[in-house]
């Protein structure tokens, strides 16, 4: 039955324009892009919107470093990200800035809006200021000796060792990031908002179906205890919004950034018929507002924003999805083993639909971590994509096309078999709805092995043998296709791609709806291979591109801290015990052989004398040692771990080293007395 349109409005969570985007965030527009085009199958009028953000003391110091305006770097950035985007199939109607007109326009009236209302206070704090960059600091942009365990080089609010928090000032020696200079308190007006006023609306707004349970939960912890104004003010310098009637106070970049959603609807309705803004966002509007975002920022979304929104007259969102952090084998994205993996690096190696598929037969509803654990990837993808799904069409189209000219059987047939096919896309469709993909991929899966059995029991290609029994495979390739379409038409979110492909194929576009209109009688068009299998390669050189670029990054890059609010996605190594430590076999090795790897930027290949056995061991360490300069030394090994395959061949242990990179990586070497394959204590 045709359900009536829904107007929805789609965002998700507006990357930061001073890096590049990654698999983390790859992770969160495929899981928006899955619904968006799902909604957009079924015949909803859905928009989704995103935007670079643009502004704050992280992307202006960047700016500096580079020699170049903010606003040249946010625009270079935002044509990066664009391409990431567009290359991975995600579809934005509008990828807009947080720097732009309406932005300002927007933000401007919210926060005269709030003031008006009095929601706006106005106080003097003291705060952390660089004398030198004459700039105010916020907490992550000092670090210093922690005044409790004495570790160095710990940010101002908390000790990654001993987790005590404290102040900057009482810090040791703290000391500003940007100049090294040492701070000293200054005082300055800001402007707040007066969050714990919506104490009650946000008690009832976060329990009233806008979230999560397992955010609702977490939020509750703190609506149930006293909540504190909101400092939407920054001192000058600072790159974003002045504050009107409050000369050299600019908005915190997280007040516009969530209007950066607006903004860039509005850009939109500005430029196409038949939108209207007003529609979307007046507080009587009847249209659907979703946010996807990540689970660090959820306090932006589902406490500040919509007291905002309701503060200044809008509507507010009528769900915010919340989904968990990507990692890489069971462990946080790591720029050292390379699996901090950008989307163009990815891109440069694999086809985005692999990862699509991937990340969608892991997501669900909830706010868990998703682990892309490589050697299940190749292997779920190319066991349920190219061996299930393209299978279908694989086994059986080259019949169609070669003995019947492309001419599907016109008379129907198993059509109970047929039937249980698109009687599931309601279950798959309600699965979609509620962000439950990885059970959609399952369903879909499960009726492909149903189509796969079929065909397997109906034996094809020993029918085509003769003459006889020719009309029958018409009749098994014309079903097989019919089911084929009708699981393409499901996977049509995900992969849409491949699913183009299929359509050109099967002479049709795929609708939700038009699933019931089957091929009986049609014609096809010659078959092309849709999707072929991945290879373990392709993923080896991947990781060893991730560790290259890794290994490029300048160490002036690096030093830019993220945004203040912004969660460390760096790994921190973990501690480990006595125990584990002990695992690891360090040996003395002699260096036997060292050679160039052809094409390798960053290896050698080592052959290493561990006293009688024979290691072979790609190192990282040619920007700092000529082979030549290695034979005959002695250095040591971690020699017990497991064998790694590389695109250039097997690595069977490491050799340590230290250093900051580029020519300054310095092997260790132990005492001349020292023997090759004498265990390091
Ligand atoms: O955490 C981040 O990467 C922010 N740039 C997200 C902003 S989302 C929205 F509010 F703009
Ligand atoms: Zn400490």
């Amino acid at each position: 039955m045709a359900q009536s349109q829904r107007k929805i409005l789609v965002t998700s969570a507006l990357p930061y324009a001073n890096g590049s985007i990654h698999l983390g965030h790859m992770l969160e527009h495929i899981q928006t892009d899955i619904w968006v085009r799902f909604q957009k199958l079924r015949g909803n009028l859905c928009t989704a919107v995103c935007a670079d953000d643009a502004h704050g003391t992280a992307i202006m110091i960047k700016a500096d470093q580079n020699g170049i305006t903010p606003e040249e770097l946010i625009e270079g950035v935002r044509q990066e990200h664009m391409a990431d985007f567009k290359d991975f199939g995600i579809g934005y109607d509008n990828y807009y800035s947080t720097h732009s007109p309406e932005n300002r326009e927007f933000s401007e009236a919210i926060y005269k809006a709030c003031r008006d209302n009095g929601k706006i206070s106005v106080r003097s704090i003291t705060q952390a200021y660089d004398p030198e960059k004459e700039m105010f600091l916020a907490d992550r942009f000092i670090k210093g000796t922690c005044p409790k365990c004495k570790a160095e080089d710990q940010y101002g609010d908390n000790c990654e060792v001993c987790s005590a928090t404290y102040t900057p000032m009482e810090m040791i020696n703290p000391r500003s990031v940007y100049s090294g200079a040492t701070p000293v308190e200054k005082e300055s007006e800001h402007y707040f908002f007066k969050l714990p006023e919506y104490q009650a609306f946000l008690q009832k707004w976060t329990r009233s179906g806008t979230l999560q349970d397992q955010v609702a939960n977490k939020l509750a912890e703190w609506l149930d205890s006293e909540l504190h104004e909101w400092d939407i003010s920054r001192d000058a310098p600072y790159f974003g919004f002045e504050i009107p009637d409050a000369p050299g106070k600019y908005f915190y970049v997280w007040l516009d950034a969530p209007i950066g959603y607006m903004a860039s609807f509005k850009n939109l309705c500005d430029r196409t018929e038949g939108l209207e803004f007003g529609d979307y966002w007046n507080k009587d509007s009847d249209a659907e507002l979703y946010h996807f975002i990540g689970k660090d920022i959820i306090n932006f979304h589902a406490l500040f924003w919509p007291a905002m929104l309701d503060c200044a007259g809008y509507r507010t969102p009528t769900a915010v999805n919340a989904h968990g952090y990507v990692t890489v084998d069971g462990e946080k994205m790591s720029k050292s083993r390379g699996t901090f993996i950008k989307a163009r690096t990815y891109l440069n190696h694999l086809d985005p639909q692999y990862l699509r598929y991937y990340f969608a037969a892991k997501l669900n509803s909830r706010v868990d971590d998703i682990d892309l654990s490589l050697g299940d990837f190749v292997q779920r993808v190319n066991s349920d994509v190219v061996g299930k799904v393209v299978n279908i069409a694989s086994r059986t189209a080259s019949f169609i096309n070669k003995k019947f000219d492309g001419q599907l059987q016109a008379a129907p047939a198993q059509e109970a078999m047929i039937q249980e096919f698109i009687d599931a896309g309601d279950l798959i469709a309600d699965l979609y709805e509620t962000r439950e993909y990885g059970k959609a991929m399952r369903e879909i899966m499960r009726l492909a092995d149903i189509a796969n059995t079929y065909i397997a029991d109906e034996e094809p290609w020993v029918k085509a043998k003769s003459e006889d029994t020719l009309p029958q495979v018409q009749e098994i390739c014309t079903v097989s296709l019919n089911l084929f379409a009708i699981l393409a038409t499901y996977l049509k979110p995900v992969m849409p791609d491949m699913v183009a492909d299929a359509e050109g194929f099967l002479n049709k576009e795929l609708t939700w709806d038009n699933r019931v209109e089957l091929l009986f009688g049609k014609t096809v068009n010659k078959f092309k291979a849709l999707m072929p299998r991945i290879e373990a390669a392709q993923i080896d050189a991947m990781i060893e591109e991730g560790k290259e670029e890794a290994a490029k990054e300048t160490p002036a890059a690096e030093s830019t801290p993220a945004e203040e609010t912004e969660l460390s996605k760096e790994p921190i190594a973990a501690e480990i015990n006595f125990d584990d430590f002990a695992k690891v076999d360090m040996r003395i090795a002699k260096i036997a052989k060292a050679e160039h790897v052809e094409k390798a930027n960053k290896l050698l290949k080592l052959t290493l004398d561990l006293g009688g056995e024979t290691r072979t061991v790609f190192s990282g360490i040619k920007s700092a040692y000529k082979p030549e300069d290695l034979e005959g030394k002695l250095t040591i090994m971690v020699a017990n771990l497991a064998p790694r395959k590389m695109k250039f061949g097997l690595s069977e242990g490491m050799v340590l080293a230290a250093g900051p990179g580029g020519e300054e990586i310095y092997l260790l070497e132990p005492h001349d007395g020292a023997k090759p394959g004498q265990r390091v204590m």
